[in-house]
């Protein structure tokens, strides 16, 4: 048998049993209770609760006929906004089945170009009436303002790490896991408050073995340990250059991280050094001009030991090489 996606087999059903995100779950709760809603515009981050909040909905309206009355199309579809508009048209001809109105949701609303989203907003003048929209979209500015007008907004957060490891440690516990207090920091570190990442994480380190430690959620990652990384540039800025590359070209052959993850975890890790405020700021600025050289093309690993060498400079380490 094919092992079940564990995004899906556990996605919470009810608005109730989805974590964090209290502010707008107590106002959809609200719209339940008075067996209507405006339309809705969903914005935050990746793996937040968009589409369960979504589904929750539909369920909590329709109850077992919510399949008939719910519509999920991705608004960017690549054969554009016409078929889009199709599928809502032929969708939204029929009347909902014991309830006042079915509920269109649209994925990627600010995947749209402006042109298309006022192409959808007429659709979604045309089917006021017998329709509800959900837009879902990363970030709320890139709709255009006649949509947003139209739309309650409701902004969802990155999620804690206590609502993300609650999460986590359910779903371990659930599969038989033996997670590890270290492999759950691994996991936090990692997901930066992006459940569906934590998840899937989980299950790709379960493919391994029952035992989930750091090390092996770093190693199905592909990333560093946090810890080496600054101690790479911290050997970097006491102005040990050769130890420090070396630590640089071992992360990038045990992890197999491209130049671009280890320039965004250089980038990160620069925040937790025990440097002074000013210092960050400086070598923030210097990582963004190598992380532009090597999204242009330049070679990765000269990129990287350039960048480096500047840790040293800013170190003031310099004169002991
Ligand atoms: N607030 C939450 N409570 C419980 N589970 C959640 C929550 N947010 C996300 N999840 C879990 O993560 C998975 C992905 O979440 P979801 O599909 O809702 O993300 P999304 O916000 O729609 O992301 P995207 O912007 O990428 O579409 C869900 O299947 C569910 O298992
Ligand atoms: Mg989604």
């Amino acid at each position: 048998m094919i092992e079940a996606v564990w995004v899906e087999k556990y996605r919470p059903r009810k608005l109730d049993e989805m974590v964090g995100q209290r502010e707008v779950v107590e106002r959809l709760r609200g719209y339940v209770a008075s067996r209507n809603m405006p339309n809705l515009l969903f914005a935050g981050p990746p793996g937040t609760g968009k589409t369960t909040a979504a589904l929750a909905l539909a369920r909590e309206f329709f109850g077992k006929n919510w399949r008939a009355n719910f519509l999920e199309l991705n608004a960017s579809d690549e054969r554009g906004i016409d078929v889009v508009r199709g599928k809502i048209k032929n969708f939204a001809r029929t009347q909902a089945i014991g309830g006042d109105f079915k509920i269109i949701f649209l994925d990627e609303a600010d995947a749209l170009t402006k042109d298309a989203q006022h192409a959808l907003r007429r659709t979604m003048e045309m089917y006021t009436h017998t329709c509800r929209f959900i837009l879902s979209c990363n970030y709320s500015s890139k709709i255009i303002e006649p949509i947003q007008s139209r739309c309650a907004l409701f902004r969802f957060r990155p999620l804690s790490d206590e609502d993300v490891a609650q999460v986590v440690r359910r779903i371990a516990m659930k599969e038989g896991l033996d997670l590890t207090k270290d492999g759950m920091e691994a996991i936090l570190y990692v997901a930066e408050g992006d459940l569906r990442r934590a998840i899937n994480l989980l299950q790709s380190a379960a493919a391994f073995g029952r035992e989930i430690d750091a090390d092996l959620v770093y190693r199905v990652v592909g990333k560093a340990r946090p810890q080496e990384v600054r101690e790479m540039l911290a050997t970097a800025m006491k102005g040990d250059y050769i130890k420090a590359r070396e630590k640089l070209r071992e992360l990038m052959i045990t992890y197999g991280m491209s130049g671009e993850d280890v320039v965004a975890q250089m980038h990160r890790e620069t925040f937790n050094l025990d440097i002074p405020p000013k210092l960050k700021v400086e070598l923030v600025d210097i990582i963004g001009e190598y992380d532009f050289r090597i999204k242009e093309g330049a070679s990765e690993l000269i990129q990287l030991e350039a960048l480096l060498a500047q840790f040293v400079a800013k170190g003031g380490g310099e004169d002991r090489v």
